[in-house]
């Protein structure tokens, strides 16, 4: 998988521009594409306090979401993709910064190798982060919405927040179940992109580099 995660780090390296603002996620496929980055010329703004630490010490500096009104583009990897360019993410615990800069950006781009591409997330854990006080409210609302919650013990989010990881939820509309999840108090994002998805996607199948456009 490594080798099909440096063959859509160097697909999608096409699209930087110098003098750009851009978004860097979080995780292994990422991490790939910040290793092929030299362009000093850039702004970057992380996602995580893990990127952070990749990018500071290969000498980038990094700014704050809070610095910059946009982004020209995020590149971020996933968890999981479909078709129509739904993605789960998370499993990284970084998808509320994620989606964040997802929505700042421009052109969001997803790198993916070949074993995040399914046809539907039905057997994915959609990871949901809730404020520690909130944790058993919103594990008992998602019960109620027919899917069964798991609390990621030991996992904290870089905002200090905790993990639900969710399996079962029904995503027949996606969409509406990004809203009703967004409107549990004590929610504070989910790692299910039915909003805002990629506008790109660059897919490993085989050998091959595969690019998808929304
Ligand atoms: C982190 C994420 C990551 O993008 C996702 O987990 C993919 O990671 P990797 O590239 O290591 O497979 O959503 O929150």
């Amino acid at each position: 998988m490594l080798e099909q995660k440096t063959m859509v780090a160097k697909a999608c390296f096409e699209m930087i521009q110098s003098n750009t603002i851009i978004g860097i996620g979080t995780g292994s496929t990422v991490e790939a594409f910040v290793s092929l980055l030299d362009n000093r010329s850039c702004t970057y703004v992380s996602s995580s306090e893990r990127t952070t630490s990749v990018m500071k010490k290969k000498g980038f500096e990094v700014v704050s979401a809070n610095d910059v009104s946009y982004l020209d583009i995020y590149i971020d990897g996933t968890d999981a993709v479909t078709d129509d360019f739904l993605l789960i993410k998370g499993a990284g615990g970084a998808m509320t910064q994620e989606k964040l800069l997802a929505n700042m950006a421009r052109v969001f781009v997803v790198i993916a190798d070949e074993s995040k591409y399914h046809q539907n997330l039905q057997d994915i854990p959609c990871p949901v982060e809730v404020i520690q006080s909130a944790r058993s409210f919103c594990a008992r609302q998602i019960r109620a919405m027919g899917a069964i919650p798991s609390y990621r013990f030991g996992s904290k989010t870089d905002q200090g927040h905790d993990i639900i990881d969710v399996y079962g939820f029904s995503y027949a509309e996606p969409v509406a179940l990004e809203e009703r999840l967004n409107h549990i108090p004590g929610v504070l994002d989910s790692g299910l992109f039915a909003k805002r998805r990629p506008d790109h996607v660059f897919i490993a199948k085989g050998a091959q580099v595969q690019h998808w456009v929304r």
